[in-house]
């Protein structure tokens, strides 16, 4: 085995790997040395080599981020699908049960995330630099996030002066340049100021008593993080307040919450799929986008045959960010290949955009969306429908076939027919793939998946 030497950013990673795919070296022949880990092979210089490589834009994507875990073998990793992705596997990120695959994904989403974290616990602090009001904040990142975070911070933040100081990394925008420098201690970062003050008074108006579960909270800021926050120290005193402004809180808010649910509301016509999809994740038409992580939008390409209507994002959607890639995900997938059908070349959504849930004990319960729910996403689907015209539309369970029809429609006396609905002359009701996993047997399971995959199979025919 040889060790290739290389620095660990996207950029050299991503030319040192082409250099090693037109060498033709396999996985198990080389070890990705990005200099932090112990140096155990003989080193190998690659010759660096232009060849273009047609590898899946989402590789590409997920692969930007990955690099920025702090596991060492997220290198060899990387090579390891990227290689597979090379070697007559394309389609290999859509295998979420392959093991390299769903180890990949779990470490981009370690490193959303982080990234996440570090979005909502920063906290500058001010100081005063050469007469000039800066702001410097202290964070300690679980991965080696800074510098793929600092383009939201200069977003946010453009008219500040701020650095943000790591032990890995330093960021510093002076309204004007970003700029990266070497890791710092924690004594270098400022402790205190006036500005805590303000951060009490706003987290102390925004805190919603209702929502206070101590360990959920932990969860979601652990304590590493508190020390860095100025509105720790409220949190006691509110806590105390909290039930008493709850029942304030629950007489208040169903007359709220009816006046509150309006229609998404889609940009002009003309749109494509790309710009809907930008548009939908700022939606609030309803109040489900405060508790979900993000709006899961549909995805395949606007050529596909086929499209396939969920219902709304699992637990894993809602993290991740796509349609059906946690267990439902995995049912239907497997449906298809035994079908015959691609989901590559098929358009795969959801009625509702956001995962609607309730927390029990520590995990998020999927609760199902109601007609008022699905009424107020339902632009969106109709948007995407309009684009991709489908020539089969699938709706799978009861919700998208509510959706889909705009009126209750049972799937059991419907399933396996084709029937016409607004959107395709071609529209077919089966059941939800996450039926299936609620089977009360092997043996009853076995049978609702056939009949699914019968289903399917009408698509192929
Ligand atoms: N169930 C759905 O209906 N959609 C998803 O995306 C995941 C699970």
């Amino acid at each position: 085995m040889k060790r290739l030497d290389f620095e660990p950013t996207f950029k050299c990673w991503r030319e040192t790997a082409r250099a090693a795919l037109s060498a033709e070296l396999s996985p198990e022949a080389i070890s990705w040395s990005d200099g932090e880990a112990t140096q155990l092979f003989e080193p190998m210089a690659l010759e660096s080599n232009q060849t273009r490589y047609n590898v899946p834009k989402r590789f590409m994507e997920v692969a930007e981020r990955v690099v920025c875990h702090r596991s060492q073998g997220r290198w060899d990793l990387l090579y390891k699908v990227l290689w597979r992705i090379t070697h007559g596997e394309r389609h290999l990120l859509e295998v979420f049960s392959d093991v390299d695959t769903a180890a990949l994904y779990k470490m981009d989403k370690e490193v959303r995330r982080d990234v996440h974290k570090m979005r909502a616990f920063v906290r500058f602090r001010h100081v005063v630099q050469e007469e000039e009001a800066w702001y410097v904040a202290w964070f300690e990142p679980d991965h080696h996030i800074i510098r793929i975070n600092a383009p939201f911070f200069v977003d946010r933040f453009a008219q500040m002066r701020w650095s943000i100081l790591s032990a890995d990394e330093c960021a510093h925008w002076d309204q004007r340049h970003l700029t990266f420098t070497d890791g710092v201690r924690r004594e270098h970062a400022p402790n205190r100021d006036e500005v805590e003050e303000l951060w009490r008074t706003y987290y102390s108006t925004i805190f919603n008593p209702a929502r206070v579960k101590t360990s959920a909270m932990l969860a979601e800021m652990p304590k590493k993080y508190w020390r860095n926050l100025p509105e720790a120290r409220a949190i006691p005193e509110l806590l105390e307040q909290a039930p008493k402004r709850v029942e304030n809180m629950i007489k208040a808010s169903d007359a709220k919450q009816e006046a509150e649910i309006g229609k998404a509301v889609v940009p002009a016509a003309d749109l494509d799929l790309e710009s809907l999809k930008k548009a939908a994740a700022g939606c609030e038409a309803c109040p489900l986008y405060r508790n979900a992580t993000q709006t899961v939008f549909g995805e395949g390409p606007l050529q596909a045959d086929i499209v396939f209507v969920g219902e709304q994002p699992g637990d894993q959607e809602d993290r991740i960010g796509r349609p059906f890639v946690g267990p439902a995900g995995a049912v239907l997938d497997r449906a298809m290949m035994e079908a015959g059908v691609v989901r590559a070349r098929c358009y795969v959504t959801n009625s509702v955009k956001h995962f609607k849930w309730e927390l029990r004990g520590k995990r998020r319960l999927h609760q199902t969306p109601n007609a008022r729910d699905i009424e107020a996403c339902r632009p969106w689907l109709e948007a995407e429908l309009r684009l991709l015209k489908p020539q089969y539309l699938v709706c799978l369970g009861s919700t998208a076939a509510n959706a889909v029809f705009g009126r209750p429609t049972k799937v059991l006396q419907n399933r396996g027919k084709w029937m016409e609905s607004l959107y395709s002359k071609q529209t077919l009701i089966t059941v939800h793939p996450s039926s299936i996993l609620r089977a009360r047997d092997p043996e009853q399971q076995e049978k609702a998946y056939g009949d699914f995959v019968n289903d399917l199979r009408l698509l192929v025919r």
